[in-house]
């Protein structure tokens, strides 16, 4: 969507993998969905590096509302659970120098039954921007037509163009769409900034694989209509929970990067171990994913439970992502034969390759007859980037 933002892919915090619909504050304060959970995370962000790490949308997901509209038939939040309501929520968001995201559903109910916005969009728009919203997740459960997806997602979109507010709009049309047609990528693309695709994530490595896996496998559809302004979703970063291993927590990260994605983490902020929370903020991962050039990265080889996937950067450099998917044994051994790889000739006459992932490692300098042997942990990723060497302007001369 050519709304002057998300020029590249947004990041932030987003509650529903962790939390879900926990609404259960009398039991379990610290994790239900009420405003000090996210009050606390918009603090913990700024105070533990996040924000200076470029996470910067706080992002409620579902439950937020009463089951109920106001007398004016506008959306109100759940009055025990957001007493000083999401206005106030934004103010306290924005006074941390972050941005606030909300959720809401085209159809008539959310996928976890609250009201809907089928019928109200101009007024859930309008809300939305009073109260300072800066980001709406706009889900597709119950939509009594399907027919009607497309026209529900470009209503909304305009009704948000015409509050005048930048608020980034985050799709799930094709996702709901596909269960009937193959979705047109380039209407989503003028009317969302980012859009789901998949199945929801859930806490594990099989969850983790299947959206790669249908992501290579969609690559030639989906990889041309990312760019600034429209990103693909694969769905929320689950590192620093319960189910991956470290190793396949890289993997996530690296390819969320190599992908393009928004990177919307769904964890405890208040509570994650120092690796996930290092591997999170690392540098040159996050330079990957918010590349200026904006073109979503690839599969481009896939043989012997090997997988390599590249990403072009700006500067005429590019991110290469090699993927042991043999879950049996340990680490292997994998060669890259720089000359052999079209991508590479930027590595004539030379080029420089650095190591991002397992661990930061300068590879040297390379040429087109270098072989590269990387080592990769099962379902664990090695990283690198790779940097022509451009000629001295005076040897050509
Ligand atoms: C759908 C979405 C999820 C989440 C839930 C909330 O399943 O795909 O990301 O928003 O609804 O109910």
């Amino acid at each position: 969507l050519d709304n002057g933002i998300a020029l590249t892919p947004p990041m932030g915090w987003l509650h529903w993998e962790r939390f879900m619909c926990n609404i259960d504050c009398d039991a379990d304060p610290q994790n239900c969905v009420r405003e000090e959970l996210f009050m606390e995370m918009a603090d913990v962000m700024v105070k533990e590096g996040w924000k200076d790490a470029g996470y910067e949308y706080v992002c409620i997901d579902d439950c937020w509302p009463s089951h109920k509209r106001d007398a004016q038939g506008r959306l109100q939040a759940d009055p025990k659970r957001f007493p000083s309501g999401i206005k106030k929520l934004g103010d306290y968001v924005h006074a941390r120098g972050l941005k606030l995201g909300i959720y809401a559903d085209v159809g008539t109910y959310t996928c976890a039954l609250y009201p809907g916005s089928l019928g109200y969009y101009d007024i859930d728009a309008r809300t939305f921007a009073e109260w300072g919203v800066d980001l709406l997740k706009f889900d597709g459960c119950n939509m009594p037509d399907w027919h009607q997806l497309g026209e529900g997602y470009i209503n909304m979109s305009r009704a948000l163009n015409q509050t005048g507010r930048s608020i980034v709009y985050s799709c799930e049309w094709p996702l709901y769409e596909w269960q009937y047609q193959q979705p047109d990528y380039e209407e989503i693309r003028k009317t969302c900034n980012q859009w789901r695709n998949y199945g929801d994530i859930y806490d594990q490595w099989t969850s983790v694989k299947d959206i790669l896996d249908w992501t290579a496998d969609h690559q030639k559809l989906l990889v041309p209509v990312a760019g600034p302004g429209g990103w693909n979703d694969p769905d929320m970063l689950i590192i620093g929970n319960f189910g991956l291993s470290h190793d396949q927590q890289q993997t996530q990260m690296a390819l969320w990067a190599i992908m393009a994605a928004p990177l919307l983490m769904s964890n405890d902020l208040r509570n994650i171990c120092p690796k996930a929370k290092e591997l999170l903020q690392n540098k040159q991962i996050i330079g990957i994913s918010q590349d200026p050039l904006g073109k979503q990265g690839y599969r481009t080889f896939k043989d012997d439970n090997f997988e390599m996937w590249e990403r072009p950067l700006s500067g005429d450099r590019l991110a290469l992502a090699v993927m042991n998917r043999q879950e049996i044994g340990g680490p292997r051994r994998f060669t890259i034969s720089v000359g052999t790889l079209p991508s590479w000739q930027l590595c004539s006459p030379k080029c420089n390759v650095t190591q991002i992932l397992p661990v930061y490692k300068e590879m040297g300098v390379q040429e087109l007859v270098s072989k590269l042997v990387v080592q990769v942990n099962p379902t664990g990723t090695t990283l690198l980037t790779v940097n022509p060497i451009k000629n001295n302007p005076e040897d050509i001369l």
